[in-house]
């Protein structure tokens, strides 16, 4: 659907810390307006548009999804919620930009693919990570030789999430567990880099009810790179990483997810290495750039950004799937 205007207009759904925090961000495109919320409760509504100064405030996604002054719905739920609700809003014909994972299946993320194709509107996850201006100079930098070939990916991600901390953490039928929330980003970090995965080895902690406490990934990829990635709402994962490659290595600054900075060696001993500090400022609380490049996209009439394709999101939720039956066969495996 190729747009009139010069500015997306955007719903988002779900009134909660997410939400809250990507308004701001998406005010600050001057390709975007933010117009409505939806909530599945009336006093949330009202509250955040009234926060938010929002002209519209829907507590029924089909009302929302049915709203001629909307162009693009921006989904802020928790995980197991967004299929359904990135469904029905590409079936009404919105764009879509939902929160990572976009799916809790491979399956799925490709049939809102389809569906999206169908429709001809845009459809992304929100991995706001590959749109950062540090991340783009990495790949930038790899594509350049800057640090030879990648062979070795080390990344981690994780906190201690208190028991009685955000609910999509702790309960299985949101979602919940480390590696589809935190996961998620060193999955998609290690494929943005190491070519075609051969080979998925994981050992971690699994609960009876599929809430995944923390786990140790190693994948392996087709021309022999390494990922040694991990992640956890048990304890503290610093979120940082680094690239190894046969001439150098990339180090991410904290927060993985939207560097401030990297770090690039080159050289080799006994010469002492060359070292070149790069920083990054920061747009807002950091949405901005994939919030730009998204309303691009869309005003474009593009229905996938070539940065993160639905196909890329599924090739992460399909490691992810066979991470977790691995966690559960070692799970039940120790209680046997
Ligand atoms: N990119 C990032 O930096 C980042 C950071 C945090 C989270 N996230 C992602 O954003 C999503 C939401 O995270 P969050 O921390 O904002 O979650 P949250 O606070 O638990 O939930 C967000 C909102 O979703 C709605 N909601 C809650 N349970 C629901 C349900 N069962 N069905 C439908 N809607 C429900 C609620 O809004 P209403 O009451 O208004 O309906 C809630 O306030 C997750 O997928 C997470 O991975 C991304």
């Amino acid at each position: 659907m190729r747009m009139n205007g010069t500015k997306v207009r955007w719903a988002v759904v779900g009134s909660g810390g997410i939400g809250k925090r990507t308004v701001g961000d998406l005010r600050l495109c001057d390709n975007a307006e933010v117009v409505a919320i939806g909530s599945r409760s009336r006093a949330s509504a009202d509250a955040f548009a009234q926060e938010h100064q929002l002209p519209l405030a829907f507590d029924d996604h089909a009302q929302l999804c049915a709203s001629p002054d909307i162009d693009a719905v921006y989904i802020g739920t928790p995980h197991a919620t967004h299929f359904a609700l990135a469904s029905q809003a590409l079936r009404a014909g919105k764009h879509v930009l939902c929160e990572k994972p976009l799916t809790m299946t491979a399956d799925e993320a490709r049939e809102l693919g389809r569906i999206a194709a169908a429709h001809h509107v845009f459809l992304m996850e929100a991995m706001w990570m590959k749109f950062s201006p540090a991340m783009q100079k990495a790949v930038e930098l790899v594509a350049q030789g800057a640090i030879g070939e990648p062979r070795f990916l080390q990344a981690g991600l994780g906190y201690p999430v208190p028991p009685d901390g955000p609910k999509r953490f702790w309960d299985a039928a949101l979602g919940g567990g480390a590696l589809y929330d935190m996961g998620v980003y060193t999955i998609t970090l290690a494929q943005m880099f190491l070519g075609e995965l051969a080979e998925i080895s994981v050992t971690g902690c699994m609960r009876p009810d599929g809430v995944d406490l923390e786990e140790a990934i190693t994948l392996r990829y087709a021309g022999g790179a390494l990922a040694q990635l991990a992640t956890s709402i048990t304890c503290l994962v610093p979120p940082r990483g680094w690239l190894g490659g046969s001439r150098g290595a990339i180090d991410f600054q904290q927060p993985l997810f939207s560097p401030g900075g990297l770090t690039v060696t080159t050289g080799r001993p006994p010469a002492p290495p060359e070292v070149q500090e790069l920083k990054f400022a920061r747009e807002g609380a950091g949405y901005v750039p994939m919030f730009r490049a998204v309303n691009v996209a869309i005003l474009a009439g593009a229905t996938e950004h070539p940065l993160h394709p639905v196909s890329a999101t599924a090739a992460v939720l399909d490691i992810m799937q066979r991470i977790q039956a691995a966690l559960a066969r070692e799970r039940d495996a120790i209680a046997a």
